[in-house]
């Protein structure tokens, strides 16, 4: 099932039997603990992924190119089903080192289960990948995974910084360095002053401040981000960012799980789409937000003018705004003039770019239609 023989990137940071860290106790947490942080950080460029690959030499009897030394991550067919539901159906795509992607799709498109088979905590019923030049699961690449899960509960009797400390040890960061890790993971995430709070007293956004400082114990390779704000204020979004910049600049490895679409559009390189557990769309952030369109604002709801300016091209509404890509901005003000003729009152025309959020959604819809 997995390849036999590691790529560079893994025989340059280890032989393949190094013992396994005590990532996961062998009795496992306490009830409730979360999936733990199994690991922990790589580095260079690079796009593709999906159906189309375009990089690395070919595997024998994949018909595909395979995993590069610089891949952070490579997965080549990757399913996973849960009972009759496929989660993932024949998953393929790179991440090279030291990129910034975001993950994005709707609810059950199989985000969350890609992201557990990366850190070893689903097996794959088929296909193969290597996550920093290791096999899924192998302790070298666990050791080096920061992972934040999207549903975890720490004990809640544990202070902040005991928590912190457990999973200092579990890494295992050496001892004599682990206070010195804890209070600079503390710190990155913003809870500094709050290391003797117990978990209990944590509301759900300092909560998950902790599960990110605990991915970031040992200095992760890897970053896997699980929904990592769903939870956070405008200032924890906000810190979550300028700590993705921070990895970006470390050369850390990110795949960030997000529907916070404005984040990922600020923080990631490249995009990645499920859907019903197959890649849909895998491609740079630029070049797919690199469109012009028009946004006009009225002071009422914008669907019932959509036929009076059907014949400029491509019209949809939201709300009070009317979007029109590729309109040649010298039509602006006759598009102006139709809507007042037609009875709209407009409050502002903006040209501008495509948003992600739109550009996810055509993808989603186009897809939708294509469906049998
Ligand atoms: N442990 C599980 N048992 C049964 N079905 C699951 C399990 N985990 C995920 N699924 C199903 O697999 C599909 C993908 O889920 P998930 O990976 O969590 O999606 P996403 O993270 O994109 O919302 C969904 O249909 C979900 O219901
Ligand atoms: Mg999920």
């Amino acid at each position: 099932m997995w390849p036999a023989r590691l790529p560079e990137a893994a025989s340059a940071a280890g032989p393949a039997g190094i013992p396994a860290p005590a990532a996961l106790p062998p009795g496992g947490l306490a009830p409730g603990a979360p999936a733990l942080s199994e690991g922990r950080c790589a580095h260079g460029k690079g796009t593709l992924s999906g159906e189309t690959f375009g990089l690395g030499a070919s595997t024998p009897g994949l018909g595909r190119p395979g995993p590069a030394s610089r891949d952070a991550v490579w997965c080549s067919r990757l399913s996973k089903s849960y009972g009759h539901r496929a989660a993932l159906r024949s998953v393929s795509l790179r991440i090279s080192s030291g990129e910034v992607v975001g993950l994005l799709g709707p609810n059950g498109a199989g985000k969350s289960t890609l992201v557990k088979l990366l850190v070893g905590l689903a097996r794959p019923d088929s296909g193969e990948a290597l996550v920093l030049g290791a096999p899924l699961g192998h302790p070298q690449s666990r050791r080096d995974i920061g992972y934040l899960p999207e549903l975890f509960r720490y004990q809640p009797w544990l202070s902040v910084a005991e928590v912190i400390g457990l999973h200092a040890r579990l890494c295992p960061v050496p001892v004599a360095d682990r206070r010195r890790e804890v209070d600079r993971v503390l710190d990155r995430a913003g809870l500094a002053d709050r290391g003797q709070d117990r978990v209990a007293s944590l509301s759900k956004g300092l909560q998950q401040r902790l599960g990110l400082a605990v991915a970031l114990l040992g200095k992760p390779r890897l970053l896997l981000l699980d929904e990592p704000t769903s939870a956070l204020d405008p200032t924890g979004r906000a810190d979550v960012r300028s700590l993705i910049d921070q990895c970006r600049a470390e050369g850390i490895t990110v795949l960030l799980n997000s529907h916070m679409l404005s984040e990922v559009e600020r923080s990631c390189d490249r995009v990645i789409v499920l859907d019903r557990g197959r890649v849909l769309a895998d491609g740079p952030l630029g070049a797919w937000l690199d469109h012009d369109v028009l946004r006009v604002r009225l002071d009422g709801e914008a669907g019932r003018f959509v036929p009076c300016l059907a014949h400029f091209g491509e019209v949809s509404a939201h709300a009070r705004e009317l979007t029109m890509p590729s309109l040649a901005l010298s039509l602006v003000p006759d598009v102006v003039g139709a809507l007042v003729a037609a009875g709209a009152r407009v409050v502002s025309v903006e040209p501008g770019q495509v948003s992600l959020e739109e550009k996810l959604l055509e993808l989603l819809s186009g897809h939708d239609e294509d469906r049998p």
